[in-house]
Formats: structure tokens, sequence, C-alpha cells
């Protein structure tokens, strides 16, 4: 079986049940059925809930809630400033910030600054919220951009891609070199510390990311630039 995505230890769940999620379509989930009909209640319950979000909240970290079928684990509060205050001070004064799969630091950065320049890029289309920053996004076609998306046009890509996987990090690789002026953060396991160097060329930092829910999966971040998360 490939490598998962995160495994998770979900309290709302039952603490003791690991999730595991692939990008693979052969690759039956590992849930027991109790497990499962957790899940659909849990899910159940929540239908709707993302559609009461409200002006003034809508750039909170968790306004759109996870969907864990869309590989969606939210960084805690903490870690989301932690990253858009490092990609900003990469960006410099005016830069774009473009965040691939990174709804939280997004969102933090229009928190902080409703002016900054930043887009999402993202495949759960909830995220239309965002208005003309929200650009539709499925890693499986990795240079299907709307034609608005020029190249080279961030200074800075932040990238949370929902798989661990080789494959799935290649793609996203293609989608990073196109979009990037240069200056990259990765944030994915640790167990794609090879692949982050060889396809991006991309160091670990000592920064270690935390999520609202406990990941099983070690995480981490890299980054091709002088990063305040590596001091
Ligand atoms: C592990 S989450 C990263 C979220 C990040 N930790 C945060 O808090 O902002 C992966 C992201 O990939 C997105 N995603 C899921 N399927 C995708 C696909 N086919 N193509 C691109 N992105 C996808 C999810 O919606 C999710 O936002």
């Amino acid at each position: 079986m490939k490598e998962n995505k995160k495994d998770i230890d979900e309290g709302e769940v039952s603490s003791g049940d690991h999730r595991t999620m692939s990008d693979s379509d052969d690759d039956v989930p590992q849930l027991s059925e109790s497990t499962l009909a957790a899940l659909q209640e849990f899910y159940s319950e929540k239908q709707g809930l993302h559609t009461q979000i409200t002006p003034d909240d809508k750039f909170s970290v968790g306004a759109v809630e996870e969907d864990w079928r869309m590989s969606q684990f939210w960084y805690s509060d903490e870690t989301a400033s932690r990253l858009a205050e490092d990609v900003l001070q990469a960006a410099g004064e005016g830069g774009r910030i473009a965040c691939l799969g990174a709804p939280s630091v997004y969102q933090k950065l229009k928190q902080r600054d409703p002016n900054v320049s930043a887009v999402l890029l993202e495949f759960d289309r909830r995220f239309s919220i965002y208005g003309d920053e929200f650009i539709f996004y499925d890693y499986n076609n990795p240079l299907c951009l709307q034609e608005d998306v020029g190249p080279q046009s961030f200074d800075v890509v932040i990238a949370d891609p929902p798989y661990l996987s080789q494959e799935c990090l290649g793609k996203v690789a293609l989608t990073i070199r196109f979009l990037t002026k240069g200056k990259v953060l990765l944030c994915t396991g640790a167990i794609m510390q090879v692949d982050a160097e060889k396809l991006l060329g991309l160091k670990m930092c000592t920064f270690l990311p935390k999520h609202t829910h406990n990941l099983a999966n070690e995480f981490r971040c890299y980054a091709n630039y002088q990063s305040c998360l590596d001091s």
C-alpha cells in the first residue's frame, strides 16, 4: 500500500482510531465499520455549517471546516501565524504570495493585512468565498490554471500538498515551479525530505508545524531561502 497522507487522532470520532488517507483509488481505506459509521454521523451533523460563515470571521483559521475526504488538516492558529509571517517576510514589501493547498496561511495573511497580495489555489470550491483570490486547482492537472495566472508571477509560493506520495509532490512541484519567481516554502511529511530536495532543492527547517488535530505522521517545513522557521 502507498504511503498515507496523515493519520490523525480525532477526539470527536474515536480517540483510539487512526484514520488513513490515500491518493490511490485502488487502496482500500483502513476504517473499521464503527469508525465509518461515526464519520458518517459526524459529517451529517456538520452539513450546512460551512454556509454559516459571516463576513467578520471568514478569514479565521477553521472558518471553513475540515473535510478529511479532501485530506484537509488545518494548522493550529500559532503555526498558521508563523508560516504567514515567514512568507510575508520572504515576499518583501508589496510582494505577491501564492498559497497552494494552504488555506490557513492565506486566511492568516488576510487577517493580518486585508490588502496583502495573496491568492489561494485550492481544490475545495467552498473557498470561492474569497472571490477573485480563489483559484481552482487540482494537482492532477498541475499546469491547468485559469488564464490570468502567468508564469513566475509570485514572489513566494507556500504549498501543502494533500498526499504524502512522490506522485503528488511531483505534480505539485510542476505547479510550484511554474508559479514562483524563486522562493518556495513547502509543508509536508518528514518522509518527503528526499523528494523535496530532489524536486525543488528544498532544505528541511527546524520549525515543527502543529495542526488543530494531532497527526500521527511527523510533519515538517522545507524552504529554499533564509527562513525564520530555521532559527
Ligand atoms: C493537508 S491539507 C493542507 C492544509 C493546511 N495544513 C492548512 O491548514 O492550510 C491539503 C490541501 O489540499 C487540498 N486538496 C485536496 N485535494 C486536492 C487536489 N486534488 N488538488 C489540489 N489540492 C487538493 C485540500 O483541500 C487541502 O486544503
